[in-house]
């Protein structure tokens, strides 16, 4: 390979750019509709369990192979087991990453492309038939030429490369993300009767959470908030010195993504129960989130076309600190795989990416449909696959994340990454598998 591999600048800028990646569309536009879907707090406490006990590990082991290998999911995977002895098919497990990247960009794109749109909509003002406006919106030509703009956006950051244009974007929005976030929470906290809102956030139902659909969607979501199971984390690390603490910088990561939803769900549901507008969540589509909360800023006259534009802006940062680390997976494994420059790598996977998203663009079945087969058949798998080649087939996987920090709790991560998170995920595959071919299925069969 020619040349020395980019680097991040430091630590700080490493940490955001992985926080960046982490927090998105999953922890506003998703957490908000599933913990809606879940009935609550019950599914809010379920997803916690499940980043500690799976999440975290699989983090971890991301991070670990990536740094481990300084090379791009393909490689990184047949270089550990060219260690090991162990047969290089494992490599087939990057490959499925690059297409997992593309499969999830493609409608990840689209549905910042709503974002995009809306942040525009909050300035006009929104009228009170937001359902009419998200059915506009969300659909056909416009819907493409939105996803068009921002992957623009999206690839013009990744041609700045990891230094000058990940990291430098990262330094900056994912501060002024958290300063909005937090903003509009205090904001939403104000509003008469936005009691109710905590009230069904906060408060468990266990009795209703405790669904195997609802186990399926929460474990999916520690995944897709993560953003694992499918090497960005890995591509990120591989940028990383030997003397990163890995434990500590997972730990921090989970947090911020953690933080970060839980806020969400701090600014979302206030404001939907203020305005009496619950019924229009638990219609549990893929744009509650889009015709309810519009609906309130409408209530709010003037003070929702600010709130409603600083909320619609923070989405489309996090949405953007995201893409680009989609993004960033192809465009790696591309070089490192095909000696290819970062601009044409960058240019041509990018383009590829956009046209793909002309099917999600076209109708939002589509685009639920790859966002079901992206979540429950290629992270989640693509996690059991990682757990089970660190936990049993790299060679000294402690020693490896160990590097640069302390002995900490490794051994339970192992114990964790060998049997809890393999059976766990198995157990989500058994049940989600059947209902995600039916959905295939039945889209294609018309
Ligand atoms: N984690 C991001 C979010 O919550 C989305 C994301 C970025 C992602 N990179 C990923 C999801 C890699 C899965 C895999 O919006």
């Amino acid at each position: 390979m020619a040349g020395s591999r980019e680097q991040w600048n430091s630590k700080a800028g490493f940490i955001l750019a992985a926080v960046g990646s982490a927090v998105g569309l999953g922890n506003m536009w998703r957490f908000s509709y599933l913990t809606a879907e879940g009935g609550g707090a019950a599914f809010v406490m379920l997803y916690i369990a499940f980043t500690l006990a799976v999440g975290l590990p699989v983090l971890l082991a991301e991070l670990t192979l990536g740094r481990g290998s300084g090379k791009s999911p393909i490689q990184a995977l047949a270089h550990f087991a060219n260690a090991a002895s162990a047969s290089r098919a494992w490599s087939v497990l990057g490959a499925i990453f690059v297409a997992a990247g593309f499969l999830i960009l493609a409608y990840y794109g689209v549905i910042a492309g709503w974002t995009l749109r809306y942040a525009g909509e909050a300035v006009l003002g929104f009228g009170p038939d937001t359902g009419a406006l998200f059915g506009r919106i969300s659909e056909g030509a416009t819907a493409f030429v939105f996803h068009m703009v921002f992957m623009g956006l999206t690839i013009s950051i990744v041609i700045g490369g990891v230094g000058a244009g990940i990291e430098r974007v990262s330094l900056i929005a994912m501060p002024a993300l958290f300063v909005l976030v937090i903003g509009i929470a205090g904001y939403a906290a104000t509003l008469d009767g936005s009691g109710a809102g905590y009230a069904y956030y906060l408060n468990a139902d266990l009795g209703n959470a405790l669904t195997v659909p609802i186990f399926v969607d929460a474990a999916g979501q520690a995944f897709f908030s993560l953003s694992l199971g499918m090497g960005a984390m890995l591509t990120y690390a591989s940028y990383l010195s030997r003397d990163d603490d890995l434990p500590a910088e997972s730990a921090i990561i989970a947090t911020a993504d953690f933080g970060v939803a839980f806020l969400a769900g701090l600014m979302v549901f206030p404001l939907i129960f203020a305005f009496g507008l619950q019924d229009d969540v638990s219609g549990s589509t893929v744009g509650a989130l889009f015709v309810a909360l519009p609906k309130a800023f409408a209530s709010m006259g003037d003070a929702g076309r600010v709130v409603g534009l600083l909320f619609f802006l923070a989405l489309l940062v996090g949405a953007l600190t995201s893409a680009i680390s989609l993004l960033e997976v192809v465009v790696s494994a591309a070089m490192d795989g095909l000696g290819w420059g970062r601009v044409p790598a960058a240019l041509v996977a990018g383009v590829s990416i956009t046209a793909l998203g002309a099917g999600a663009a076209w109708s939002t079945e589509v685009l639920g449909v790859m966002d079901s087969v992206a979540n429950n058949l290629f992270l989640v798998g693509g996690g059991l696959g990682l757990a089970v080649f660190v936990g049993w087939v790299m060679p000294d996987p402690i020693g490896e994340a160990r590097a640069g920090g302390q002995q900490g709790w490794l051994g339970l991560w192992l114990f964790l990454l060998r049997f809890a998170v393999p059976v766990a995920l198995i157990f989500v595959l058994w049940n989600s598998v059947p209902s995600t071919w039916a959905q295939l299925v039945a889209l294609f069969a018309g």
